[in-house]
């Protein structure tokens, strides 16, 4: 396994390798690696020739009160991880060598953006995209590997490779959760214990809605409103959004018809954690 830090070295060794005619697959990353990460690795490594684990804190997707400073890293850790898990390169550069002092260039989305986390995180989006292109454009992947956590990124994402011709396939992977049902993410390491026990109302709520679809209940308000209620009876919890929305679109539905996306978004103290399934409406629901 090789190290990077700086685009020309990574641009040069993914040309030696296409000559070669190898596959890379890529696993854009901000490092603080736990088991949702392992597993997009672990898929990259079974499809692909080469893997690329990019771990880059990507300054210009945090808003101005967001926790970029505190964002946790452990380089040293991260390293060892991809190197047990069989990666070819790390590329961890530093964001003077991502962004230039002039830089003035974004990639941006209408509509898909706007919603879910976006209506808090304004910007987010546009700092995600920008950096997933600089990284598609440097890294050439042949496929990318992103985690379903980050529902609403894996579709803008998905949307983006397609509305402007990115020729790689997006590969998205299941939610990885702890054994009582926490979505791993590398935010739970702020959680206190109290707070950590607290951070299970996101999962539960969304297993209550479940429950209540799968009881015959089609409705979205009524759906969602058992959710909410779920969080709201946790002190700790503060909820940014309980959505059901179509999954392509992220547009809010009325019914559950199909499959829907259920998101939730929930501040536990001052973290912000999310979480989301599909529901499906199966035959004999009312
Ligand atoms: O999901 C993440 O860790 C980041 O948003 C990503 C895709 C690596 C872009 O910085």
């Amino acid at each position: 396994m090789i190290t990077v830090n700086t685009v020309n070295e990574i641009v040069s060794q993914v040309r030696h390798w296409k000559r070669e005619g190898q596959t890379i697959g890529l696993v854009p990353t901000m490092g603080y690696l736990h088991e949702g990460h392992a597993s997009l690795i672990q898929r990259a490594r079974r499809e692909n020739d080469r893997v690329i684990v990019s771990i880059f804190v990507n300054p210009i997707q945090f808003g101005p009160t967001e926790d970029l400073a505190s964002y946790p890293r452990d380089f040293a850790r991260d390293s060892q991880v991809c190197r047990e898990l069989g990666t070819d390169l790390i590329f961890y550069p530093q964001p003077d060598e991502m962004y230039d002092a002039d830089f003035c260039t974004y990639v941006d989305m209408d509509v898909l953006t706007t919603q879910l986390c976006g209506k808090s995180r304004p910007t987010h989006f546009r700092g995600v995209l920008t950096v997933v292109s600089k990284l598609f454009h440097i890294a050439c992947p042949d496929r990318a590997y992103f985690g379903e956590k980050d529902a609403q990124q894996l579709a803008v994402i998905r949307r983006m490779v397609r509305d402007l011709n990115f020729d790689l396939e997006v590969v998205g992977c299941p939610i990885v959760r702890e054994a009582d049902g926490l979505a791993k993410s590398s935010r739970n390491t702020y959680l206190n214990e109290t707070e950590r026990k607290a951070a299970l109302v996101l999962s539960r709520s969304i297993e209550a809605g479940k429950k209540l679809l799968a009881a015959g209940e089609k409705d979205a308000a009524r759906i969602v409103a058992a959710m909410r209620a779920v969080i709201e009876a946790e002190p700790l919890a503060r909820i940014d959004y309980v959505e059901l929305v179509d999954g392509d679109s992220l547009q809010p539905v009325s019914t559950v018809a199909g499959t829907v996306l259920a998101a939730v978004a929930v501040y536990i103290g001052t973290t912000r954690l999310i979480d989301n399934t599909g529901f499906v409406e199966t035959e004999g629901t009312k």
